[in-house]
């Protein structure tokens, strides 16, 4: 009886993890998560409950993969596949606490890569993020666009993008890095305000509350909706792709302003829009060029924002 492969995926279950675990057991993977629950949650995981495709091992990428994952490879045999998405996520945080961001966000990744090495691992796919570019002034972003970080959320991603083409060309793992800009989707946790914009909103506006901007709203973001992220994941793990870098966004950018408006229209609800003052450091535009992901991994991220919205609200 053939085998059946075995995908881990760090950070599996936050946001993006538990839709990334959804689409591999749907496409025939065996699906270990590892993850310190710092903000994911098991109710993320809650519908495979009752699958023998899925085990969930407490681990903090932090202090290394190898431990957690014994267990699980003696049953189940070799990982084929990695999918490294576990973070300290927030900005803020980062900048208050630098050392934290590079043992979890660089030293997870070296982790990881280490591993990869050491079991002959066929792909390690990564989250990495629009905040390597820092303020660019040139839209659309591309991939060749100077990375000038301006955090160390920013910089450690980048030098995880460095250790990644590092242990392919060095040590022949194929790696490649996904460069999300603002992901958005059910189950993305509004309770933190550093959360992504859109789960704040959606949370507000379907208690009738109001939105607050922070400054005029005319700074633009490309939302993208986290089910055509995980194809792009998917489509990562595939072979015949390594050393890949690629933006992973929609190609489009809308206003903070006229998506809070969006977002009420479709709540129905009252809510009032309110301004704060502007946040020092926010940048003012983003928005990706998305050939790369079309050309090289064949996803299109093609959920209008309506409808995606709507998945988010219901
Ligand atoms: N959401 C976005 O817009 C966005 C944009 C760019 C990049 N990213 C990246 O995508 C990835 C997933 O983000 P998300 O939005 O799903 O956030 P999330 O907070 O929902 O998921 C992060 C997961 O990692 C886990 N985790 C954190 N530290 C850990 C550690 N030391 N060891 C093990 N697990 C740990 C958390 O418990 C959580 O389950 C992150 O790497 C993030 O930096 C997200």
């Amino acid at each position: 009886m053939s085998r059946i492969p075995l995908a881990v995926v760090t950070g599996g279950a936050g946001f993006i993890g538990s839709h990334t675990v959804d689409a591999l057991i749907a496409a025939g993977f065996r699906v270990c998560v590892l993850d310190n629950f710092s903000t994911g949650k098991r109710s993320n995981l809650a519908q495979h409950a009752n699958s023998d495709r899925l085990d969930i091992v407490t681990c903090d990428v932090a202090h290394g993969i190898f431990a957690a994952l014994a267990p699980i490879t003696a049953q189940h045999g070799p990982v084929e596949r990695i999918v490294h998405l576990a973070a300290q996520v927030s900005v803020v945080a980062s900048v208050a606490n630098p050392l934290v961001d590079m043992q979890i966000n660089y030293g997870g990744t070296l982790h990881v890569l280490e591993y990869a090495r050491a079991q002959g691992v066929k792909k390690v796919a990564f989250a990495s993020s629009a905040a390597v570019y820092g303020d660019v002034v040139e839209m659309p972003v591309r991939e060749d666009t100077p990375r000038q970080p301006v955090s160390p959320y920013g910089i450690d991603k980048l030098a995880s993008e460095f250790a990644l083409d590092y242990y392919a060309s060095v040590h022949g793992v194929p790696t490649t890095a996904l460069r999300f800009f603002n992901v958005y989707g059910p189950r993305q946790d509004p309770t933190s305000p550093y959360s992504g914009v859109i789960s704040i909103f959606a949370d507000r506006a379907k208690a009738g509350r109001g939105l607050t901007i922070f400054g005029d709203g005319s700074q633009t973001r490309d939302f993208v909706y986290v089910g055509d992220v995980v194809r792009a994941i998917v489509a990562a793990l595939g072979d015949g792709n390594s050393r890949l870098i690629a933006n992973v966004g929609t190609g489009s950018e809308i206003t903070v302003l006229e998506l809070a408006r969006t977002v009420v229209d479709l709540c129905g609800r009252k809510s009032t829009i309110e301004h704060a003052p502007a946040r020092s450091g926010e940048i003012l535009k983003s928005r990706a060029r998305v050939d790369r992901l079309s050309e090289k991994l064949g996803v299109v991220a093609e959920t209008r924002l309506v409808d995606g919205l709507r998945a988010t609200l219901s």
